[in-house]
């Protein structure tokens, strides 16, 4: 074969064989659902729990209301075998990974892992750092369906490259691995990330408070809530801005502080991973992470993160525009007293979007007004919506046009 023929063969067959590697599209269209272990468990989780936690989602109504991914955070490893192999911990674990994740999809559900980008996880066990394909190919017998990839001692590691290695480690292993990135948005993830993983998380840990910044690395659901309105524009389907998981029905937010948080990740489109004991959790908090209205407001397939209309310091009113010409509104008072209301919406009359070529969202007398946690009318846009709102508390609407 001459020269020339056979690179043309060479380039031909190369052609067909380089598969290019990418992230897993199309497992994200809305917003991921799931649980964690992080928030309430910490590392004090085991086999058995995971399997209640199981149980719980799919008995409890979280199953139909969307939540499908059961993520195990750090702590769960031990080490590695001679040949590389990560070890579960087999007190924590002793029938194994695989058999714990034929359980939670004999339930219906997925199974999400943790592994860290650095040399070691933030609690200090193995990171995949030098064992990527490896441990990609594991969780891949393992039929794992989520990884959540953090960035602690990453030492000298680029963030971009860190997470692309991944990716392609995943996508090399075949199976449909939903990627979350964690680096906790110290290298403008939104820039870089909507080609690498499903969601990425945009700042530092959530803690159950309101408002409180207890230092850098954790902060309540406000502080975690402002950092946010400048990136809304990198948020859609498939690539989601990751404001951290819910703190909804744990110990330091009242029902209303949990209310209104829940709101608000809806507003902002956010993957929403309860973080709570979804074992034992009340009525009241069960309602309020299962609430198919509300839920619906973050899963649209519009995938539109909220605007901040209006700012009026502890008032504030956020905007999401829906599918169908409908409009999500969130009245916040972030005081702690209760705050009385008296908005024309025909006043303001528009809202824009700056981050869609300034698109204009306009108002008439023709939208009737649905309060989604009471699942009631209270209104159209004809008169004045009146209302007081309890302290660290929401009044969450949904504008349609009246049939
Ligand atoms: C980091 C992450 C958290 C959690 C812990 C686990 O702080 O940001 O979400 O995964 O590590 O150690």
């Amino acid at each position: 074969m001459n020269k020339s023929i056979r690179a043309l063969v060479i380039t031909f067959f190369g052609f067909f064989l380089t598969v290019e590697a990418q992230k897993f599209k199309d497992l994200a269209p809305t917003p991921p659902m799931g649980w964690n272990s992080l928030n309430y468990f910490k590392c004090d989780f085991n086999e058995q729990l995971i399997r209640e936690v199981a149980d719980a989602m799919s008995s409890n109504g979280m199953k139909e209301a969307g939540y499908e991914y059961i993520i195990i955070d750090d702590c769960w490893q031990a080490g590695r075998d001679e040949q590389g192999t990560i070890i579960p911990d087999p007190d924590k674990f002793p029938s194994g990974m695989k058999a714990l994740a034929d359980y939670i999809h004999s339930k219906g559900l997925k199974f999400g892992l943790y592994s860290d980008a650095g040399t070691k996880t933030c609690k200090g066990l193995p990171g995949s750092r030098g064992y990527e394909y490896q441990d990609a190919r594991t969780y891949a017998a393992w039929g794992v369906d989520f990884l959540k990839y953090d960035w602690c001692h990453h030492s000298t590691q680029d963030a971009r490259a860190s997470y692309t290695l991944m990716r392609d480690a995943l996508y090399a292993a075949g199976r449909p691995v939903l990627f979350s990135i964690c680096e906790w948005g110290e290298n403008e993830p939104w820039l870089w990330a909507p080609k690498v993983g499903h969601m990425w998380r945009t700042g530092h840990d959530i803690k159950d408070c309101f408002n409180c910044d207890l230092n850098t690395s954790s902060q309540g659901v406000m502080k975690i809530l402002d950092q946010q309105v400048d990136l809304r524009k990198y948020a859609g389907p498939d690539a989601w801005n990751d404001p951290d998981m819910l703190e909804v029905g744990n110990p330091g937010l009242t029902l209303s502080e949990s209310r209104a948080h829940f709101s608000l990740w809806c507003m902002l489109a956010a993957p929403l991973i309860a973080g709570n004991d979804i074992i034992h959790m009340s009525d009241e908090i069960r309602e309020i992470l299962t609430h198919e209205a509300v839920i619906a407001i973050d899963q649209d397939p519009l995938g539109i993160q909220a605007i901040k209309w209006l700012d009026y310091g502890d008032l504030e009113i956020w905007f999401k525009p829906l599918q169908n010409d409908e409009y999500a509104v969130c009245f916040l008072n972030r005081s702690e007293a209760p705050r009385k209301i008296d908005f024309d919406f025909n006043q303001w009359g528009r809202v824009f979007d700056p981050e869609n070529d300034w698109k204009k969202y306009t108002f008439d007398l023709t939208y009737q007004l649905l309060n989604l946690w009471e699942e009631k009318l209270i209104g159209d846009t004809r008169s004045p919506l009146r209302a007081t709102i309890p302290g660290h508390d929401v009044l969450l609407i949904k504008m349609s046009k009246i049939p």
